[in-house]
């Protein structure tokens, strides 16, 4: 069962780091702001360096008022904040590491652990932290992906977790659950009636959804190279997306309940094989080109020599069950694409019979609705409307939006696009996982992009090249066409 009792303490593990500095403490520091930090709550980061708290303090209050611009910090937030803080020097996979941390809890009832650190530690951390005690059964764990690299290492993380916490108390964190947009599928699909009997193959045409950064690879390669896009960004946020859209509605928002619902997709999803790898997916690598009016380097140059790592992929997956059956789901991701949009458009079916004639019938086309997360959010469904004006030749039809724009509905306080990962670790302090991966969820992602890794290793499918600032390589176009539609661009 599920533990509400608020969390006293969250432990930041990899502290100093990247995540930390630019996600973690400014969501923290907002959360304070909005008043959701009750008395007591401590924020204790542990890393390997040593430091003063007064220098740990001066780095975190960088990093929060970065994040905070335009508007700066709040002084007196900033203060109550700042008297949170506290920094350990330690190397917590070691029984003195995480000796050294339990004397700085100074008997935290509900800790969290949050492990923003390399996954190859997650094992000796989990060690050390069971055999100090501190993995009492009030504790929580927070764990960021990538859990595994393939299906075995995968189940090797989680079972190495799950000896020391129980599976209520693993919080395996998908940072686009977070996102505003996101949780609003759930509400768009399930607090209105007109969508749900529409949503199924009767009515539905096909689904794509894209996730395209403008930004390369960079110095970040050393772990892209052995990840790729695939594996950084199929195996968690897309099939994340794609489960959201597809799963059937759950009884209520239990966390049991939704990733109950998840799983069953997952499990549907049909494997890609090596017969129709080439068929139903698209590998492609970034080289040399424009993004943005900018020049940009090609991956084989950020990398230093060449690599077999995909930055783009497109992929068709079919859902082998009732309501999707015939109903393709289109999925691309990619690094250095001409745009940041991230993007999921669920194309209706045509109208079964026009009864228009001349240019009319022509300007018909089917509904769609697209959710725009990412730069901006929006919800737009698109519907055929007379065009206004007289005409010989008959009416005019066209598609106009019907558009539900957050950033204008909402103003005001809560107007404040929030950090995804703020949201995430309010669930965490208040023991909810709805929005966490369940670890059967992980496990089943992987065993599907396992396939696909295999199929592609089956057929010796390289990377294409594309220039950078193009949308893939020309197959990616290719993927879509050969069953007669096209990518929304
Ligand atoms: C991360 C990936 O999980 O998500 C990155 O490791 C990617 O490669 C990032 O850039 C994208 O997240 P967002 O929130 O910027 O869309």
């Amino acid at each position: 069962m599920a533990d509400p009792t608020p969390a006293d303490v969250i432990v930041l593990f990899g502290g100093t780091g990247d995540l930390a500095q630019r996600m973690l403490f400014p969501s923290l520091y907002f959360l304070d702001a909005d008043g959701f930090l009750a008395e007591p709550f401590r924020i204790v980061a542990t890393a390997r360096a040593e430091m003063d708290r007064a220098a740990f303090v001066d780095q975190v209050r960088s990093a929060v008022a970065a994040r905070a611009e335009p508007e700066g910090l709040d002084a007196a937030v900033w203060d109550r904040f700042a008297a949170r803080l506290d920094y350990v020097g330690a190397d917590a996979t070691t029984p003195k590491g995480a000796e050294a941390l339990k004397a700085a809890l100074n008997g935290a009832r509900t800790p969290i652990f949050y492990l923003a650190l390399s996954p190859s530690l997650y094992p000796s951390v989990c060690q050390a932290l069971g055999e100090t005690g501190l993995a009492s059964p009030q504790s929580r764990i927070v764990l960021e992906k990538p859990i595994g690299h393939d299906l075995e290492s995968s189940r090797a993380t989680n079972r190495a977790v799950g000896e020391v916490f129980d599976e209520e108390r693993i919080f395996r964190i998908d940072h686009y659950l977070g996102k505003e947009t996101v949780q609003n599928l759930i509400a768009l699909r399930f607090a209105n009636t007109l969508f749900e009997p529409l949503w199924n193959n009767l009515t539905i045409d096909h689904v794509q959804i894209t996730v395209a950064e403008t930004e390369g690879v960079g110095d970040r390669w050393p772990y892209y190279d052995e990840y790729g896009a695939l594996r950084d960004m199929v195996q968690n946020h897309m099939l994340q997306l794609l489960c959201l859209v597809a799963m059937e509605p759950p009884s209520d928002m239990e966390p049991d309940s939704v990733r109950n619902e998840k799983v069953k997709v997952l499990r549907s999803l049909r494997p890609v094989t090596r017969a129709d790898a080439q068929a139903v997916s698209v590998r492609g690598q970034y080289v040399a080109g424009v993004v943005e009016g900018k020049t940009a380097a090609g991956y084989p140059e950020e990398r230093g020599q060449a690599s077999d790592t995909e930055t783009f992929v497109a992929l068709r997956a079919d859902i082998d069950n009732w309501r999707w059956a015939g109903v393709p789901f289109f999925l691309r991701t990619g690094k250095r694409l001409p745009e940041r949009r991230t993007q999921i458009a669920i194309q209706f079916k045509p109208v079964p019979h026009s009864i228009f004639g001349g240019s009319a019938k022509e300007d018909l086309a089917a509904n769609r609705l697209v959710i725009d997360l990412q730069p901006d959010e929006d919800i737009e469904l698109l519907l055929m409307n007379k065009a206004p004006g007289l005409s010989e030749a008959g009416m005019r039809l066209q598609s106009l939006p019907l558009s539900l724009s957050l950033a204008k509905a909402y103003s005001g306080p809560n107007a404040r696009r929030r950090i995804a990962y703020e949201r995430l670790i309010l669930d965490v302090i208040g023991g909810n996982s709805t929005l966490f991966v369940r670890r059967d969820e992980v496990e089943r992602a992987w065993e599907w992009i396992d396939g696909v890794a295999a199929a592609w290793r089956e057929s010796q499918m390289a990377p294409k090249p594309y220039a950078a600032g193009a949308w893939g390589p020309a197959g990616a176009f290719a993927l879509i066409e050969r069953s007669g539609r096209a990518w929304y661009d």
